[in-house]
C-alpha cells in the first residue's frame, strides 16, 4: 500500500448546500459503519455495475494486448473493495448488506472479520477472476480490503493532489481497465490524467457517475488520451435515497444545469447515475 490521505474536507455527513457528504464512514478500519449507515439510504450502484464490469473486465482480458499475462482493472474510489468483492466473488450487494450488519458480525475485532472475510470470499472465488488494484484516499479503507483479500494491490494516493508515487506508478503497468462507481463527485481529470499519463496498457474506463456531476472535463481527458467515450443512453441507474429535501432539492437543481430531466428519477426521491464507457479510437 502506498501514499496517504483524508476522505474530504467538508464536515462529516452534513449537507454542505449540496450532495451529503460521508467522510466519516469512508475511513473506518473496516466496513461495518460504511454498510449500516448506507443501508437506510439504499446505496446500490456498486450492484447495477457487478454485471457491467464483470462484462467489460472480460473482454478487455480477452483482448490480446502482446502482454503474456492479463490486465489488471484499477477500481478508483475502491473503498473497502466493494466492485472487487462483486466483480471476482459470488456475492451479490444484498448479501454484503446482510453480512456487515448482522448481529453476528457487530461484536467481531476488526481482526476478526479480516480473518472471516478471506476466508468467506475465497470460497466464494470466481474461476475467472481478475486481478484488481484499488485506489482510495482512505488508507484504512484500502488496507482492509487487502487485509480481506480482495485486492491484489492497493494504493492511497491523492492524485487530485499530487502525481502518483512510485509504488502506484509501478503497478499503472499492468492496468488494463478502469472502473469508478460512487467516485464522481470525487476525483476529477486531475486523477484520470494522472492515471493514463502512467499506464502503459491499452486501458478501457466504464464508471458510473451521478446525473449531478458533469462527465465532461473527464471524457476530454480521457479523449487526449486517445480514449473515445459513449454513453450508455437507454438507461439511468439508481444510486441512492436522497438524504433529505435539501439534498434532493440541489439535486433536481444540478440534473436540470446539465440538461437533464429530474422527472420520475431525481423527483421521485433518487439520485441517479449514468454509465459512460471509454475505449481506445481504434477498438
Ligand atoms: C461513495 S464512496 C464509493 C465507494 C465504492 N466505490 C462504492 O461505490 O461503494 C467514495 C469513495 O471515494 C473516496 N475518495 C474521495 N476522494 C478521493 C480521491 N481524491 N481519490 C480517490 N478516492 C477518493 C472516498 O474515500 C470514498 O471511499
Amino acid at each position: 500500500m502506498a501514499g496517504s490521505g483524508s476522505g474530504g474536507t467538508e464536515g462529516s455527513g452534513g449537507s454542505g448546500g449540496g450532495k451529503s457528504r460521508f467522510d466519516d464512514i469512508y475511513d473506518r478500519p473496516d466496513p461495518r459503519t460504511y454498510f449500516g449507515r448506507l443501508a437506510p439510504l439504499e446505496y446500490e450502484i456498486p450492484h447495477h455495475a457487478q454485471p457491467v464490469f464483470r462484462q467489460v473486465a472480460a473482454e478487455r482480458t480477452a483482448l490480446d494486448d502482446g502482454r503474456p499475462h492479463g490486465p489488471a482493472v484499477l477500481d478508483v474510489c475502491c473503498s473497502y473493495g466493494i466492485n472487487a468483492a462483486l466483480l471476482n466473488h459470488e456475492v451479490t450487494l444484498a448479501e454484503m448488506y446482510e453480512r456487515y450488519t448482522s448481529p453476528a458480525c457487530r461484536t467481531l475485532s476488526t481482526a476478526e472479520l479480516a480473518a472471516r472475510d478471506r476466508g468467506f470470499y475465497a470460497e466464494r472465488r470466481r474461476p475467472d477472476a481478475v486481478p484488481v488494484f484499488g485506489l482510495d484516499v482512505s488508507a484504512p479503507a484500502v488496507h482492509y480490503a487487502l487485509e480481506a483479500g480482495l485486492l491484489d494491490a492497493a494504493f492511497a494516493d491523492d492524485l487530485e493532489q499530487g502525481p502518483p508515487g512510485p509504488e502506484l506508478n509501478r503497478a499503472l503497468a499492468e492496468v488494463g481497465l478502469i472502473t469508478l462507481t460512487g467516485g464522481g463527485s470525487y476525483v476529477t481529470a486531475r486523477t484520470f490524467t494522472a492515471l493514463l499519463d502512467g499506464v502503459r496498457r491499452p486501458v478501457w474506463v466504464s464508471a458510473f457517475v451521478l446525473r449531478t456531476v458533469s462527465y465532461r472535463p473527464i471524457v476530454q481527458a480521457l479523449a487526449a488520451h486517445g480514449l473515445n467515450t459513449t454513453l450508455d443512453t437507454s438507461r439511468t441507474y439508481p444510486q441512492r435515497l436522497f438524504t433529505d429535501e435539501q439534498e434532493q432539492r440541489y439535486a433536481i437543481a444540478a440534473v436540470r444545469a446539465l440538461g437533464g430531466d429530474p422527472a420520475g428519477r431525481e423527483e421521485a426521491g433518487r439520485f441517479h447515475a449514468l454509465h459512460y464507457e471509454s475505449r481506445p479510437d481504434a477498438s
